[in-house]
């Protein structure tokens, strides 16, 4: 897929090329809340709305959406339905992330309201109508889901090599398909909506440089195959033998 004039990149897991560039080793997955303190990264936070983009429709039945921050269907959908989701996927794929079941079980509800209210932090969402909880109540099921994480801007260090990108970055992590949902285009058609918002976050900031950053543990060929797909080129390996994807906006 392509944006005329805009370059998106997907990056890395635990340690990418880029943040090597910097000397600074990065965990992804813990990194949510607290990245910028320790990391000495400066968020930017664009000044527009989270939701740019209204839901995509899938044949099948299935929608996707960006669970709002600020309405009750959005706190209902992602405390009654993401948080057992994103348990779920850390027990059926214990190796495709860096979490896992045990640290994220331990979560009291401080740590899920953090992670919900987090401005930088968006999540994506397939829905389909939840057959067995069948009532005007009922926001759905999630089949697959996507966090986006930024924008980001890692700020030049002192005698760092001048021509190192300083765009902003996003990132994407803790995408997701149930087993009996996948080849059907549903992690396709939430990353397509995950990216139409960056471009659209992007656009409203007046900045077109920027990247999309993803990655993807050793051996996981299917993650790789869908970020190919979808634009992303391999950048790199990460210290355990991960791949680093990555996917470039407003480039030459
Ligand atoms: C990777 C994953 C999210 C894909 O979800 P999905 O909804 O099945 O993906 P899609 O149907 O949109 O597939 C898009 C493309 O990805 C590639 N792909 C997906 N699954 C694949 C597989 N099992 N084998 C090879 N390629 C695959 C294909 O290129 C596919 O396009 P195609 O069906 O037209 O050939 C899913 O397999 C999954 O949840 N895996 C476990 C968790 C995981 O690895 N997450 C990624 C962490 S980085």
């Amino acid at each position: 897929m392509s944006h005329q004039g805009v370059r998106v990149e997907c990056i890395s897991t635990r340690l990418s090329p880029l943040f090597q560039s910097f000397r600074k080793p990065v965990c992804r997955y813990l990194c949510i809340f607290d990245s910028f303190d320790r990391y000495n990264m400066k968020p930017s936070v664009p000044e527009v709305k989270p939701s740019t983009v209204g839901p995509t429709e899938g044949e099948g039945g299935w929608t996707v959406e960006q669970i709002p921050k600020d309405t009750e269907h959005g706190r209902k959908l992602y405390h009654g339905v993401y948080r057992p989701f994103r348990l779920k996927m850390l027990k059926e794929a214990p190796n495709s992330f860096s979490s896992t079941l045990a640290r994220e079980t331990a979560f009291d509800e401080e740590v899920w309201e953090r992670r919900f209210e987090n401005p930088l932090a968006l999540t994506f969402v397939a829905l389909v109508p939840d057959q067995s909880h069948q009532s005007a109540m009922s926001v759905g099921k999630i089949v697959s889901a996507l966090t986006l994480r930024g924008p980001f801007h890692i700020p030049p260090h002192q005698g760092e090599d001048v021509n190192v990108s300083t765009d902003p970055y996003w990132e994407i992590n803790a995408v997701y398909t149930d087993l009996e949902y996948r080849r059907m285009g549903i992690a396709s058609a939430v990353l397509e909506e995950a990216v139409q918002h960056v471009i659209s976050v992007q656009q409203k900031m007046g900045l077109r440089r920027f990247s999309l950053k993803v990655g993807v543990m050793m051996g996981n060929e299917e993650a790789k195959a869908l970020y190919e797909k979808a634009g992303f080129v391999l950048v790199g390996k990460d210290s355990d033998g991960g791949d680093d994807l990555v996917r470039y906006f407003g480039g030459d």
